[in-house]
């Protein structure tokens, strides 16, 4: 059984090819086809960061205009998908609801599960990036026993989805260009990020020839978890059970504490061993919302002292442990008005321009065969069967 390679977390093993991320995780550095993600999310938006993904390229004006037209006359979804929803229980996390429904688009969508049709490969892809905001406007919807809203095509990408999760039908809904811009930069941030466990899960369940919705769902299972997209969720509640700077000590020593489960949510990374470059964008962006908003949460005070007095200690010093993109993304979605259950649905949404491209990249690789690991088995040797009676 020696002839493997054991390698528990895959911390030293290359999957795949690919073209679309590149990460320098010692550096911090952060690359979408090339691009740093800095200059994305400073001067693109979410669409042409998902051309970029999807294409290799940074679009034209036209090729722009195009695709974003294109992804706008995919935002409905079938009306028999509504009733889908309320099958579910109101109390129930938005996250378990986006397994369900997502899970359940190729029943809905039939048409384009066909994988060796690339016509349908595209119309697949479209749709799952265009519908994601619908789907999770209405997971946010069901939970507060407000109407669905249907999608509103003069919106953009962006905007469409802060109206269909905000808006109500007996009132206009105006969309703050502020929070507009930073939703679409807090998109960017999370549209892709190489080979991480939901994007692996998406490749795997790729690789043996599923439908593009049914691997997406596996994507949006594994995204869940407080290890991986779960963190911005719990990363806010930890900053609300701290609460204020003088507590902040005690949970640096539990973080600390080999005995005790807590860790430090939002810090540490398995590729970076900097400062995440996408925490940083993020944490500029907690100002521009504060002041567009002309709010402020005492909170973001707690996490820049808990920052700091971290990044002065030398156990996180020691393991290079910084903040990630989850540390300060729960303090805007939180500003602008999202439950702390829809955070790591909105991180789902992003993503699905990653995974989706992953998912292309994988389908069109001539090298691409069905993910299957191999074990060391560490179970008995083979030995005879025992009747009950004599046990
Ligand atoms: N607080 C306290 N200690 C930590 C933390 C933390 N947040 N993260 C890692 N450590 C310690 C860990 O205990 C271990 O110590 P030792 O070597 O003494 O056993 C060492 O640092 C290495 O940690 P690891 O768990 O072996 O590293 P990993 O690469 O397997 O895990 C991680 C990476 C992100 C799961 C982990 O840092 C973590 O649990 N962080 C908190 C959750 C989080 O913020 N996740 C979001 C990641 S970024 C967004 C995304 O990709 O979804």
């Amino acid at each position: 059984t020696g002839m493997f390679t054991y390698d528990p977390g895959f911390t030293s093993t290359a999957s795949c090819e690919s073209g679309l991320t590149y990460i320098d995780g010692e550096e911090g550095v952060l690359l979408h086809r090339g691009y740093p993600i800095g200059q994305l999310a400073e001067n693109s938006n979410f669409m042409e960061v998902s051309y970029l993904l999807l294409n290799g390229e940074l679009p034209s004006a036209a090729e722009l205009e195009n695709f974003t037209y294109t992804i706008s006359r995919h935002t409905m979804v079938h009306e028999q998908l509504s009733t889908f929803y309320r099958g579910f229980r109101r109390d129930a996390h938005p996250m378990a609801i986006m397994c369900g429904v997502v899970g359940a688009l190729s029943a809905f969508y039939h048409d384009s599960t066909d994988i060796a049709d690339p016509v349908q490969r595209k119309i697949a892809s479209h749709r799952l990036i265009a519908k994601m905001p619908t789907i999770a406007a209405m997971a946010y919807k069901y939970s507060v026993g407000q109407p669905f809203l249907y999608p509103d095509n003069k919106l953009s990408y962006t905007g469409n989805f802060l109206r269909m999760t905000f808006g109500v039908p007996a009132e206009e809904y105006e969309v703050i260009p502020a929070v507009e811009k930073a939703m679409d930069r807090i998109f960017i941030l999370h549209a892709d990020h190489e080979q991480n466990a939901s994007t692996s899960t998406v490749r795997l369940a790729g690789s043996s020839g599923a439908n593009p919705f049914a691997c997406i769902a596996a994507g949006i299972a594994c995204l869940w978890g407080p290890a991986h997209g779960g963190a911005n969720e719990a990363a806010l509640n930890m900053l609300k059970e701290i609460g204020t700077p003088d507590k902040i000590p005690h949970y640096i020593e539990r973080a600390k504490d080999k005995n005790d489960p807590f860790r430090l949510m939002g810090f540490g990374h398995r590729v970076y061993k900097n400062y995440d470059p996408r925490a940083t964008v993020m944490q500029s962006t907690v100002r521009e919302v504060f002041d567009a908003l002309k709010v402020n949460d005492p909170l973001f005070e707690t996490a820049l002292r808990l920052e700091e007095i971290a990044l002065n200690d030398p156990y996180f010093v020691e393991k290079k442990l910084f903040p990630n993109v989850d540390f300060y993304s729960g303090i805007i979605l939180n500003a602008i008005g999202f439950p702390t259950t829809m955070f790591t649905v909105l991180f789902a949404l992003a993503r699905t321009v990653g995974w989706v491209a992953q998912w292309n990249e994988m389908i069109s690789d001539p090298g691409q065969k069905i993910g299957r690991p191999r074990q060391l088995y560490t179970g008995p040797a083979a030995r005879d069967y025992v009747g009950i009676d004599k046990r």
